[in-house]
């Protein structure tokens, strides 16, 4: 009985090393059956327990297959060695390697950067809020008429839903409410983000963007607390001291409103094509928080005061680096994106 079963496994065994194929499958085979817990091992190992006479028969033989197998490992081995075509496996070490192209942040995120920690160095927080809006957030709580053109089709991007309106956010600002519903006064926050405009693009306009939105509410923050941190900002982001210039405007959300220019940062305001020779580059939009607004974040009205503004990332990466298209931010065109 026994003596059968070894000849089984020695016929399984080398039927099976004269098919391998490589050096794995032999070394695999191998401990199928030799090794620590290999079926030959197994019975070599229970011969103590066997009477003598079975012993003596089953002894020689276990012992005798188990050299075969050996050896038939070891031929096989010599033989696939020698069936390697050295010719095609030959590596040419000289040949220059494949350069693994290292990624990099987008200008638009080294700009965002830039700007938070700036800002976080002054005490801003940092606050997020969603791309998609609802109508309310986006205008009817920053105190935009019912009828504002902003609303209109040609500024905004609807997105269809049967309950509420929604839009794909068209500025910062909502989220100025959304911070506020949250936080009480004294607070100073940023909320850089994307925005959306249904716009014809050129190469100043986009319908994708990016703004960066800035709230200051205390008892007594006034139109000069916001001219310092804007100059400061801007001397801190180019390097250099940076004046800044307001303009009466209007927003539905601020009261007063401007827009505010910086002298130019290419002549520094002595008048250059860039600033097409009047000194100084339009930035943003900018205010005191409107009472309206306070009120909507649940403020009691008149108890507090504060400035807003908001402005294009696009346009401030572009004076930093000199580009004059804002469709090359995602225009994704490597020659441009990899020079920075
Ligand atoms: N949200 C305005 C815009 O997109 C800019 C702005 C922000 C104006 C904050 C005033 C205060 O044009």
């Amino acid at each position: 009985m026994l003596k059968q079963k070894i000849e089984g496994i020695k016929s399984e065994s080398l039927e099976k090393i004269k098919k391998s194929a490589s050096e794995r499958e032999l070394y695999d085979i191998k401990v199928k059956y030799l090794g620590r817990n290999g079926s030959l091992t197994k019975i070599l190992k229970n011969l103590k327990n066997l009477s003598p006479e079975k012993r003596r028969v089953a002894g020689p033989v276990a012992n005798q297959v188990r050299r075969d197998i050996k050896e038939a490992c070891q031929n096989k081995k010599k033989e696939l060695a020698e069936q390697v075509d050295w010719e095609k496996e030959k590596i040419d070490v000289t040949l220059p390697g494949r350069k693994t192209e290292t990624g990099h942040l987008h200008p638009i995120t080294l700009v965002q950067r830039d700007i938070e920690k700036i800002f976080t160095s002054m005490g801003f927080k940092i606050a997020d809020g969603p791309e998609i809006e609802s109508d309310w957030y986006n205008f009817t709580a920053l105190n935009f008429p019912q009828d504002h053109p902003a609303r209109d089709m040609q500024d905004t991007f609807w997105v269809k839903n049967n309950k509420e309106k929604f839009v794909l956010r068209t500025h910062t600002s909502p989220v100025q409410v959304r911070f506020m519903k949250e936080n009480k006064p004294p607070l100073k926050v940023i909320i850089p983000g994307r925005v959306f405009r249904n716009e014809a693009t050129d190469a100043t306009h986009e319908h994708t963007l990016h703004q960066f939105e800035a709230l200051v509410v205390g008892d007594d923050v006034s139109v000069g607390h916001f001219k310092y941190i804007v100059q400061e900002f801007f001397t801190q982001f180019f390097s250099k001291e940076t004046k800044i210039r307001l303009r009466p405007c209007y927003f539905p959300f601020t009261e007063p409103s401007f827009e505010f220019d910086i002298n130019c940062t290419v002549c520094n305001g002595k008048g250059c094509p860039s600033c097409k020779g009047g000194g100084w580059l339009e930035i943003g939009g900018a205010g005191m928080v409107s009472q309206n607004v306070f009120a909507v974040a649940g403020y009691p009205k008149n108890k507090y005061q504060g400035f807003a503004w908001g402005f294009g990332l696009e346009r401030l990466a572009m004076m930093k680096y000199k580009i004059n298209d804002i469709r090359l931010f995602h225009g994704g065109d490597l020659r441009f994106i990899q020079q920075f």
